[in-house]
């Protein structure tokens, strides 16, 4: 495969790291994660072999929403350190051969953002079109809140302003009005900010919401597709091989809208969170078939384009998609107690408790994670088996600090545990029990499995590259995939259930000679044009099959 083109495309192959700086590591001991903790960190996240850190939103804010509601794009917030950490940071991340993306928040901004703060009190000033207000709230434009039970609607009255603004979530995440030229050129000068500042891209928060014109007075020049094109085209104008990396959790045909053009002119890579969701009820019922139907669902993408594999991110771990009884299934196996579930669509709890912390099932779904086509999108401790906080309230409870060694606080910070704003877990998976140090010492930890693992889809370009079906095993429980890239084929194969299987598939390709384990020495010689394999319970095999 041609090299160059291998790594102008790096993301078709990264191996992507969320964080939140705050809950990160803590450099000068007040309780709170900052840039300088982060940066003596990061030989951790190069060591497991991450290739781009994604950094949940650092800029300032009066964090009723975990950073989403900003008010400077052009800013540090002061608690996580000064321009000057970040810039280290960056430029260290740099070194250890890391590319570094950020949250690019850019549908609404806090209500405290000095601009709402001038459009709510000036009818006329320029800021006041910045927003999207109503006199009445509008029987057409959009109701649906997206946080139930926290949220009660769409549109609340302002005093100040005597009207009604839009917001898609929170009532103090006022929406931006992307209908109006100044907020657009305001956008495209934050992404050319950011690049400047040495960063390779972005994850693009609630892009259907962002591109979301109903409600707004005026027409828009702009389709919104146009307008995410134009986005697109600016920012890798400005800086060759940047990213988008967009939230968008819709029904497959309708994410496919959102890579654009066959070209890809549009966003670069998309959550597949239709995978994440089929992957949690295959699980739940010890049967590959949702899984294997998600797979088989999700459209044909451009080549330049790719899913990014997740197995849970930093909100709820949402089942929005699954029908009312699949999410129930769900619900029933992995979070059956009301205080687990959130917004009546998600888990608010982390895979290893969920699974009693079963260690054959984690390492099935994380092989899964670096097996399945896509990139990996790994959620930080995910490598060390972190467990969630359920004292933490609502989704953060999956946010708690970074467990790096045993003891209260899990070697965050320094200081007290009663200044950790969200601190870990206590019982089986506190600090004592799981943090990163002691993985280290211990060769057969999931810490040392998962660096193991990571170096493993690295030497498989083909699993980033390849065209991928979905093959029959023979076997309800068993998920295979068939990975093609020039000459070469892979299989990977997941038994979902606890009992052996026993699995037989045409790997497809002629006079074939061996199946290599990619992962250990089981190989696999062949008799006759099928391929047999003993699947032991939850396991899984990397096969590629040769020929003489
Ligand atoms: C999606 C983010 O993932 C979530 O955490 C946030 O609350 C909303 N967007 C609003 O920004």
């Amino acid at each position: 495969m041609n090299l160059a083109r291998t790594s102008d495309l790096w993301w078709k192959n990264a191996v992507v790291y969320c964080l939140d700086v705050e809950t990160y590591a803590d450099g000068n001991g007040d309780g709170v994660g900052d840039f300088l903790g982060l940066t003596q960190r990061l030989d951790h996240l190069a060591g497991l072999g991450v290739t781009c850190l994604w950094l949940m939103p650092f800029y300032p804010t009066p964090n009723r929403d975990d950073g989403y509601d900003l008010t400077d794009h052009y800013a540090i917030d002061e608690s996580l350190g000064t321009f000057g950490d970040f810039t280290e940071f960056v430029r260290t991340a740099a070194d250890r051969g890391m590319r570094v993306i950020s949250d690019l928040v850019v549908n609404h901004t806090s209500d405290q953002h000095p601009w709402f703060q001038e459009a709510r009190q000036d009818p006329d000033s320029p800021l006041r079109d910045f927003y999207v207000w109503r006199d009445e709230v509008p029987e057409d434009g959009p109701h649906g809140v997206v946080f139930p039970g926290e949220q009660e609607s769409a549109w609340t009255y302002d005093e100040v302003a005597g009207q009604y603004y839009h917001h898609r979530f929170y009532h103090h995440q006022p929406d931006l009005n992307v209908a109006n030229e100044a907020v657009r050129d305001e956008i495209r000068k934050v992404i050319g900010f950011w690049l400047a500042q040495g960063l390779s891209g972005f994850r693009v928060d609630a892009v259907p919401f962002f591109l979301e014109t109903d409600g707004i007075d005026e027409t828009m020049e702009l389709a919104p597709h146009d307008y995410l094109r134009d986005l697109c085209a600016f920012m890798t104008r400005r800086s060759g091989g940047a990213i988008m990396l967009g939230e968008v959790n819709l029904e497959p045909e309708q994410q496919r809208e959102f890579f654009g053009d066959e070209d890809g002119d549009e966003l670069q890579m998309l959550f597949n969170f239709i995978g994440m969701q089929t992957m949690y009820l295959s699980l739940a019922r010890g049967d590959a078939g949702p899984l294997a139907d998600g797979l088989r669902s999700l459209p044909d993408i451009p080549d330049e384009g790719q899913w990014a594999t997740f197995v849970r991110n930093h909100d709820e771990l949402t089942l929005d998609k699954l029908t009312d009884a699949e999410r129930e299934e769900v619900f029933a196996a992995f979070g059956p107690d009301p205080d687990m579930q959130v917004y009546d669509r998600g888990l608010r709890r982390r895979l290893p408790p969920m699974l009693d912390g079963d260690e054959r099932r984690i390492r099935l779904v994380y092989s899964l994670l670096f097996a399945l086509p896509g990139t990996p999108t790994i959620f930080y401790g995910e490598e060390i088996g972190m467990g969630e906080n359920l004292a933490v309230e609502g989704r953060r409870s999956v946010r708690t600090s970074m467990q790096w060694q045993p003891g209260p606080t899990g070697g965050f910070t320094s200081a007290d545990r009663d200044q950790v704003r969200r601190p870990p877990p206590e019982g089986d998976f506190d600090p004592d029990h799981v943090n990163v140090r002691d993985q280290q010492a211990d060769p057969d930890s999931l810490l040392n499995w998962f660096e193991r693992m990571i170096r493993h889809r690295r030497d498989l370009p083909i699993l980033g590259w390849g065209e991928w079906e979905v093959v029959d095993t023979g076997h309800t429980a068993v998920l295979g995939v068939r990975h093609v890239l020039d000459d070469e084929t892979v299989l990977t194969l997941h038994n979902l259930a606890a009992t052996p299987s026993h699995v037989d598939v045409d790997p497809d390709v002629e006079d074939w000679q061996v199946a290599r384990d990619l992962l250990g020495d089981q190989h696999v010689e062949a008799d006759g044009s099928r391929l047999v394999v003993d699947l032991a319970g939850h396991g899984y095999r990397w096969l590629r099959i040769e020929s003489s």
